[in-house]
This record gives C-alpha cells, structure tokens and sequence, in this order.
C-alpha cells in the first residue's frame, strides 16, 4: 500500500503524545490495542488480545474502563475490562434482546449514550432490524418494536436526547425520544422521514455541536447533509444537500463509498471511497458556525492490492484532525492527518496475517 497524492510533513514541534485504540475483527478472536506516537508518527501493536469472538462493531464505554463489542451471528455483546497496561479481559456475554424472530443478526452497530452510562445497539437480519440498550453491566436491557427494514447505523443529537436511526434499504431516518428524566423507551418515534431519491445509505453521522446529520450512499458515491430543527426534528420532507464524493476524474460507477467521520476540529467531514484496487479519502470542510458541508478541500489515494468488503473511518479524540481507517479482509489500519489542506500518513500496521481483522477501531485516548 502506497499513498500517493501524500506529502510527508515532520513535525518541527509540538506535544508528543502517546494515543491508543482498539481494533476488533470481523471473523477472528482477536481484539488489538494499538498505540499511535503522533510525533514520530509510528504505529505499533502493543497486544493481542484473546476475544469471546468477532468484534465487528465495538464502543469504548463512557467510563473508559470497558469495551463492548458485538458478535451479530449468535446475537450477543460481551464487555471486556480495559486494564492498566491497555490489555482487554473479557468479563462477560450477553444476549441480545431476541428479535425479528432470531438471535443471529447480519449487522450490529453499538453505540454509547451521551448522557447516562448505557449502551445502545442496533441489530438487524437484513429485512428485519431492532434497537436495543443494555445498562453496563447488562442486568437491565430493553429493546425497540420491530423494524421491517434494515437499520445500519446510529448517531446522537449533541444533547443526547434524539438517537438517529439511518435505514440501509427504505433510506429513511428514524428519530427516536430519549428522556434525560426517567427511563427512555425506544418506543417514542418522533419522526419518520424518507430521504428522497436516495439509495443505500450506508453510514450515518450527526455534528458534535450543531443540529445536523450526514449520511454517504453507498453506490452513487453521494454526501447527504441534512439539516435539522433546533429542536433536532427531522422534517418531513426534509431536503438534502447532495456532494459528489468522488471528483471527475474518477470513474465513480467503478467505487463505492462505505464511510464518513468529522475529526477533531469538529471543520472537516472526511469519506471513505473504494474501488478494486484503490482506496480514496475525500475531506469536506464544514461552516464553523452551522456545520454545513462547503467544498472538497483535500483528497488522497492509495492503492489496495485486492477489493475490501468495508473499509472504516474512526476520527481521533485527540486535537490534530487524525483518523484512523480500519480495513477487511486486507487486515490494514492506516493513520492519516490533515495539515490544512494537506494529507499525510501518520503510518499503518497490517494485521492481516491473523485471520479475520479488521472490524472496527475504536479510540480510548
Ligand atoms: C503544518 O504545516 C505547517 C506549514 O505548512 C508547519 O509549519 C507545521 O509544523 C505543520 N504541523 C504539523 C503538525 O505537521
Ligand atoms: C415472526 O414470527 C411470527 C409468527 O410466525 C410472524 O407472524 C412474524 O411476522 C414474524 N416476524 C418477522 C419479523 O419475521
Ligand atoms: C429479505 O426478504 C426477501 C423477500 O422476502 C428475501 O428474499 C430475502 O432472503 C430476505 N433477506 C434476508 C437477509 O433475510
Ligand atoms: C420525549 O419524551 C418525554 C418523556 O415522555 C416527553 O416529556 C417529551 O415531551 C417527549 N419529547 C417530544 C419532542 O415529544
Ligand atoms: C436523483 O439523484 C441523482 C444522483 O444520485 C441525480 O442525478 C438526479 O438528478 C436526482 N433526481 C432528482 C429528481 O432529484
Ligand atoms: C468539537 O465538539 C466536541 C463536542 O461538543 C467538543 O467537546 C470539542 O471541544 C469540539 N472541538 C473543538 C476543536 O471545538
């Protein structure tokens, strides 16, 4: 793997921090902790981890001191205790709230309340999706009436009181009312909106601070921005902006585009294109004020030696606008960084020689 349209800036000065994340698999039982030195820019494998199984989807809780992660073909999540020394101990398994008539999903997606402890889900059969929460230590869980479509994603309004349902295959937003006072149902839908002329969306993101959601189509390589009520309501009708992901250079019927991310100066949007054989970053720049996408400012391309089935952004908590791209089956994490309009490579680790690798990434500082 090579990237091409990057320069490689060093660092003159600066605080030299030492960041972690975790990557799971989609068919291994591994979890990985990684560690970043954004000074040196150097990756490297600090353990290997023994997981209950697959972790395609995972979230860092809240807490810092566990990671969940998701295993959709026998319907469970298990949490694993983040030790001192940034290994992993698999704690327990639960089962998630049965659903659909089965407890073996084809996707789930976790992800962490903003203002409790809990842990919300989704978890679909391709036809058939529901949401689910689970208290940390698993003891109280609920879950959503059925959904006939296929739920793929999930995002939070910035006050935690709406959780954004994006479905895959009816393209439409589910906007469900979660109370700060007394215990949320996931039975209070406020609002059912179709995105119109919209065909697989496949990821979804809402802005940190403003009233907005994101989401990328899958096959006709598009960035939706969808503004919402300051009263994050999501109209009826609502209109999107739509942004050509791809520029005209490339043959875009020969790509899709599996993931978006606003990385830590809450300004840019990046996305995540792939062909077979090339991997594309795409980085938007978001009005300060409102987070409305305005231009492309920066790309960089790299090249993959086969097709991947998903390739994943996961932006850093840390300031410097880093993100780390997981990638199966090649089984690659790359690190890459935005010096205003310049890319570079803050390194990789290939993890392919394991089988399985990589799901999600997801960072703990
Ligand atoms: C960003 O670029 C500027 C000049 O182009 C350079 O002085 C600075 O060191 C760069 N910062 C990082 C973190 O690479
Ligand atoms: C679950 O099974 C019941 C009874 O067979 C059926 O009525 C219902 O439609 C099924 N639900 C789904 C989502 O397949
Ligand atoms: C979804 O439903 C269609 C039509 O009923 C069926 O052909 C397909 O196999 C189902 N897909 C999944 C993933 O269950
Ligand atoms: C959300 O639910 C709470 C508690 O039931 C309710 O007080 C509030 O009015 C609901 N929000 C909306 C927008 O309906
Ligand atoms: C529907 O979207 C496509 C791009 O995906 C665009 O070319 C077309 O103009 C849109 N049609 C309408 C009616 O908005
Ligand atoms: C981005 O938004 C998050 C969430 O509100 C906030 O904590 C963070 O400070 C913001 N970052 C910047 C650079 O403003």
């Amino acid at each position: 793997m090579k990237f091409l349209l990057v320069a490689m800036v060093l660092a003159g000065c600066g605080n030299a921090a030492l960041h972690h994340l975790f990557v799971g698999t989609t068919d291994g039982s591994s979890l990985y902790t990684l560690e970043l030195d954004d000074q040196l820019k150097q990756v490297s494998l600090v353990k290997n981890n023994a997981a209950a199984g697959a972790s395609p989807s995972m979230v860092v809780h809240r807490s810092k001191q566990y990671l969940f992660g998701s295993r959709p073909s026998d319907g469970t999540v298990s949490r694993y205790g983040i030790k001192d020394d940034l290994s992993l101990t698999l704690e327990g398994t639960m089962d998630i709230p049965a659903s659909c008539n089965t407890t073996a999903f084809t996707d789930i997606k976790l992800s962490s309340d903003v203002n409790s402890f809990d842990i919300y889900g989704s978890a679909s059969t391709g036809n058939c999706s529901t949401l689910f929460a689970t208290s940390t230590d698993g003891f109280y869980t609920m879950r959503s009436r059925e959904i006939l479509g296929d739920i793929r994603s999930l995002a939070w309004s910035p006050n935690g009181l709406h959780l954004f349902a994006l479905d895959y295959k009816t393209h439409t937003v589910l906007n469900f009312n979660i109370t700060d006072t007394g215990s949320p149902t996931l039975e209070d839908v406020l609002d059912n909106a179709l995105l119109s002329n919209v065909t697989n969306p496949r990821q979804m993101i809402s802005h940190p601070t403003g009233h907005r959601i994101y989401a990328i189509t899958q096959d006709s390589n598009e960035l939706l921005d969808v503004p919402l009520s300051t009263s994050d309501r999501v109209a009826k009708d609502v209109v999107a902006a739509r942004f050509n992901v791809l520029p005209s250079t490339l043959k875009a019927s020969d790509y899709t585009t599996q993931s978006l991310a606003i990385s830590s100066s809450n300004s840019t949007l990046w996305t995540l294109s792939r062909s077979n054989g090339q991997s594309v970053i795409s980085v938007f720049s978001l009005d300060p004020t409102t987070g409305a996408v305005l231009r492309a400012i920066a790309r960089a391309a790299w090249k993959d030696v086969s097709a991947s089935k998903n390739s994943l952004i996961a932006p850093a908590p840390f300031a410097g606008d880093i993100i780390a791209v997981s990638n199966s089956p090649l089984g690659i994490v790359a690190f890459i960084g935005l010096n205003g309009t310049t890319l570079s490579s803050y390194g990789r680790l290939d993890l392919g020689s394991d089988p399985g690798c990589c799901g999600e990434a997801v960072w703990l500082s």
